[in-house]
């Protein structure tokens, strides 16, 4: 198996599917900087039932950064990162209002492509959750979902995904063992390359860390940090020394609402509301 190392390669050969010839995951244009808005919300609210989770957001989420939501506990946070792929329809009693949207697909119309979204929108959670498969069955995943059935293709595509996700020299060797034998750190690594071998377009990562050693917790903020060339980031973290470390802009919520979003920089130097600076410097939360 031939893979062009991935720091010279930013043209991947797009994976056909051998029984349609259709592409299966489209070749990604070279990285930019950081761009226009990917997803927007516009006086979003969100009801859990009786619940009010989300009330009247309004954010751009721009292509190719990393965008830390920060806030206490039960602010939204988790609704918000959610609600980009449609993960709250799994959830009873759920009603939204306002404008939510990814690129030109509104993320509200019911006919949306829920499985097509979640594709270019994907996801890891705080707890790793590596299917019971092997390390190389968990990459390939959802490449054979996708149809693709050729064994060289699949290779170098879980290749290339552990790689980008910083965990081929530990997995090259044992890609038949169960991804359960995996430490924490490893297992969401793994996760994260499960995530990429489908060529995402944003990456939301719930608390990615927060279950993780302190070396673990850096491998992974070095992998965000690497990844934000190619991708759109949105990271849910508690804890705000590794939102000012990994992200370009910050959004601070609170009850449900968005207090404020800005430059990281500026927002934990000089933010403009009161509730971001009593925040941040530790007055409640
Ligand atoms: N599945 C659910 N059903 C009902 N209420 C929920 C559900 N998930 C979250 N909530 C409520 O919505 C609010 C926001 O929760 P969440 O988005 O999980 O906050 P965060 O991630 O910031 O801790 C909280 O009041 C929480 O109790
Ligand atoms: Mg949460």
């Amino acid at each position: 198996m031939t893979i062009v190392p991935l720091e010279t390669s930013t043209e991947p050969p797009a994976v056909t599917s051998s029984a349609t010839g259709r592409p299966v995951v489209p070749p990604r244009a070279a990285p930019a900087p950081a761009g226009p808005p990917v997803l927007t919300t516009r006086d979003f609210h969100l009801h859990y039932g009786p619940v009010h989770a989300l009330k009247g957001v309004t954010i751009e989420i721009l292509e190719r950064s990393v965008t830390a939501v920060i806030g206490p506990s039960g602010c939204g946070k988790s609704t918000l990162l959610r609600s980009f792929n449609r993960m709250n329809d799994l959830i009873p009693g759920v009603r939204t209002e306002g404008e939510i949207q990814f690129g030109s697909v509104d993320l509200r119309d019911r006919g949306t492509d829920v499985v097509e979204l979640r594709r270019r929108v994907g996801m890891v959670f705080q707890r790793p959750n590596p299917f019971p498969k092997t390390i190389f069955e968990n990459v390939a995943f959802g490449l054979r979902m996708l149809g693709l059935k050729n064994r060289g293709e699949l290779e170098a595509r879980v290749e290339r995904s552990l790689r980008r996700a910083a965990l081929w020299e530990e997995a090259k060797d044992r890609l038949d063992r169960s991804a359960l034998q995996l430490s924490g750190g490893q297992q969401q690594r793994l996760c994260i390359a499960r995530c990429l071998a489908i060529e995402p377009e944003v990456i939301l990562m719930d608390e990615p860390a927060s279950a993780l050693d302190p070396t673990a917790t850096a491998r992974i903020e070095e992998l965000i940090l690497d990844l934000k060339s190619a991708y759109t980031i949105v990271i849910v973290t508690h804890n705000m020394q590794q939102a000012a470390r990994i992200s370009d802009r910050t959004a601070f919520m609170l009850d449900g609402r968005l207090v404020e979003v800005d430059d990281t920089t500026a927002l934990f130097t000089n933010p403009r509301q009161k509730l971001t600076e009593e925040y941040i410097t530790g007055r409640f939360g």
